[in-house]
């Protein structure tokens, strides 16, 4: 791996693209237009990323998912080519159903690290995951991932000193998860049902003081790699695997010398500590608010995490509009 690095503002560069393009998307707020949302939170995303200083690439992307947007896809080269080689993930709008129908915890994500250090297992688009925080990372052994769920919560509340039933799980609302689902409650765990947004709840889990102590289940693997970024960024522990959810999905990674019963850790899937990881609200949510507008005048909230650092950065920002 590259042994380039990253300046120390190269959060906040990447803090300027999520939030022009949490403001650009939060005007779709609740409009019931996803398409147009995503083209127009996609649009400004990248053209704020061709204005940083860098030589970047997208590693993987939505487009493997049916709904995937285009403007970013996979290998798509980014920034204005000059600087620091870096592989990129974004997800210009993570809840594209909550945004459109007005609903809570939509975000805009971007994270960044030296060329070489992202996993793309393009074209997967599905991934299984296991977020918890610091406390609870020893604790995520990778018989975790076909173990009875019980057994898991049992360990995690040991690691953090809590009662099984005193734990908070969070999954998407899927039919996919519902045996999960029914596991988790027989286990007496509280759950977080959440119609979408994984790589919120992947950084709620993650955090040292927040109100998930895992996530678990199928989302996105694009995601996955970003969300891998955050917890990284927030000492968490992470376990991943592919999850394909289609034959076609199953027949393009068979094409492919990727092993799909691999088990991840957060380190396969970004390696070193080069790492950047920023989300701007769209709508407000657990993890962030959202984007406000006044007359000419639009407020942001972001969060930006530096791995080498471990530095956690919350900024609240007040832009004149036509300047962003
Ligand atoms: P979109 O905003 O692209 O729809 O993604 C939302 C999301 O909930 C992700 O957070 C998650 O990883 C993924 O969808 C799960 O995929 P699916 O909706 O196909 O189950």
């Amino acid at each position: 791996m590259s042994e380039a690095r990253l300046h120390r503002n190269t959060g906040l560069d990447l803090m300027r693209v999520t939030e022009a393009t949490a403001i650009s998307a939060a005007r779709w707020m609740g409009l019931g237009k996803r398409d147009e949302a995503d083209h127009a939170a996609s649009v400004a995303m990248l053209r704020a990323l061709n204005g940083l200083e860098m030589d970047g690439r997208i590693v993987i992307s939505k487009d493997n998912r049916a709904d995937g947007f285009s403007e970013l896809h996979t290998g798509c080269a980014v920034g204005t080519g000059r600087g620091v080689a870096v592989d990129v993930v974004v997800d210009p709008i993570d809840g594209q159903r909550l945004l459109v129908q007005g609903r809570s915890g939509a975000v805009s994500v971007a994270a960044m690290a030296v060329r070489g250090s992202m996993w793309s297992p393009s074209p997967a688009a599905y991934m299984e995951k296991l977020v918890v925080n610091r406390a609870a990372a020893a604790a995520l052994v990778p018989e975790c991932l076909d173990a009875p769920v019980a057994w898991t919560l049992a360990l995690i509340a040991r690691a953090k000193g809590k009662a099984v039933r005193d734990l908070v799980v969070f999954l998407l609302d899927r039919p996919r998860h519902s045996d999960l689902l029914d596991e988790i409650r027989a286990a007496g765990s509280r759950v977080m049902l959440n119609d979408d947004g994984d790589i919120a709840g992947a950084a709620l889990a993650a955090a040292p003081d927040g109100p998930v102590d895992l996530l678990i289940g199928v989302g996105g693997s694009a995601e996955g790699v970003i969300a891998a970024c955050a917890v990284k960024a927030l000492g968490g522990g992470m376990l991943a695997r592919l999850a394909p959810q289609s034959d076609a999905e199953r027949q393009a990674l068979a094409a492919t010398d990727i092993d799909t019963r691999r088990i991840l850790t957060c380190s396969d899937l970004v390696a070193g500590d080069q790492i950047f990881f920023v989300a701007t609200g769209i709508t407000d949510g657990l993890l962030l608010d959202g984007v406000g507008f006044a007359h000419d005048r639009a407020s942001t909230n972001s969060l930006i995490l530096r791995c080498e650092t471990r530095t956690r950065r919350r900024i609240h920002a007040d832009h004149l509009i036509t300047a962003v």
